[in-house]
């Protein structure tokens, strides 16, 4: 299939996914789980920008970000695409939802799915010495698993490459982010969802809204300071 088609073919289950829903959901939480299309498109163009190959994601959900990912895969044209979905409840609480759409719009040939929790998923594919050149993390977003993830993803995506979060409005992720950012020399790019969602840190309306997701560049080369070095990193919500 030309890339001309398979991009039509994407961009098609993401626009009847953004019409009808997704073929199953657990009940009425479509909107409060699955990212919105404006930053779908957002997170596309940035990783179409960055040239990716291989993108790990965490938190297949609906599927809204998984297309996303793939549309910027197709685009991109790389000789071998992969996407690579880490969800433990893909089957079990969304009925393979998101997996359905991915298969729909073409994408199983490029996508897999690791029915794991990333906390074991991750360490599996650092052993394995798979190196990706972005994430997208919207997994769980307890603050231990967060930096459980970002952990583990700073040792699989490469030096230089990009990782985007999810929810940084959340004082969990938002906290479990700063951490990187104040230590390790992740350095932010605000520019990149500046025109998405916006949403009040903490859900406290006095708060100025920030952009919902959060794009870092990992430093190259890595950092790796002293322990002595510690910067506190509370997000001071
Ligand atoms: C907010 S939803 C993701 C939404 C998705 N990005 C979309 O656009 O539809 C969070 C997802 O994280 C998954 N999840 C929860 N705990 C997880 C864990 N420990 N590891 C990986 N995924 C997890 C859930 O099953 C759910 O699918």
């Amino acid at each position: 299939m030309e890339a001309d088609e398979r991009r039509r073919r994407v961009r098609a289950v993401r626009a009847r996914l953004g019409r009808g829903g997704p073929p199953r959901t657990r009940g009425p939480d479509l909107e409060r789980v699955t990212l919105p299309a404006r930053d779908c498109d957002l997170l596309r163009d940035l990783l179409v920008g960055e040239g990716v190959e291989t993108v790990v994601e965490i938190g297949l959900a609906y599927g809204s970000s998984a297309l996303a990912i793939g549309e910027a895969l197709v685009t991109v044209g790389a000789p071998h695409p992969r996407h690579i979905a880490v969800d433990p409840f893909q089957r079990t609480s969304f009925a393979d939802a998101g997996w359905r759409l991915l298969r729909d719009a073409g994408l199983d040939g490029i996508s897999e799915l690791i029915a794991l929790p990333s906390a074991l998923a991750l360490p599996r594919l650092v052993a394995d010495g798979l190196v990706a050149d972005a994430a997208f993390v919207d997994g769980s977003h307890r603050f231990h698993e967060v930096f459980v993830d970002l952990y583990f993803l700073r040792l699989l995506v490469r030096p230089g490459g990009l990782i985007v979060l999810d929810d940084d409005w959340t004082p969990s992720v938002r906290t479990a982010l700063r951490y990187y950012e104040h230590n390790l020399g992740w350095t932010p790019l605000p520019a990149a969802f500046a025109t998405g969602t916006h949403r009040h840190p903490g859900d406290a309306p006095a708060a100025p809204p920030v952009p919902r997701c959060r794009a870092v560049r990992l430093p190259d080369p890595p950092v790796e300071p002293p322990f002595e070095a510690f910067q506190p990193f509370w997000a001071g919500l």
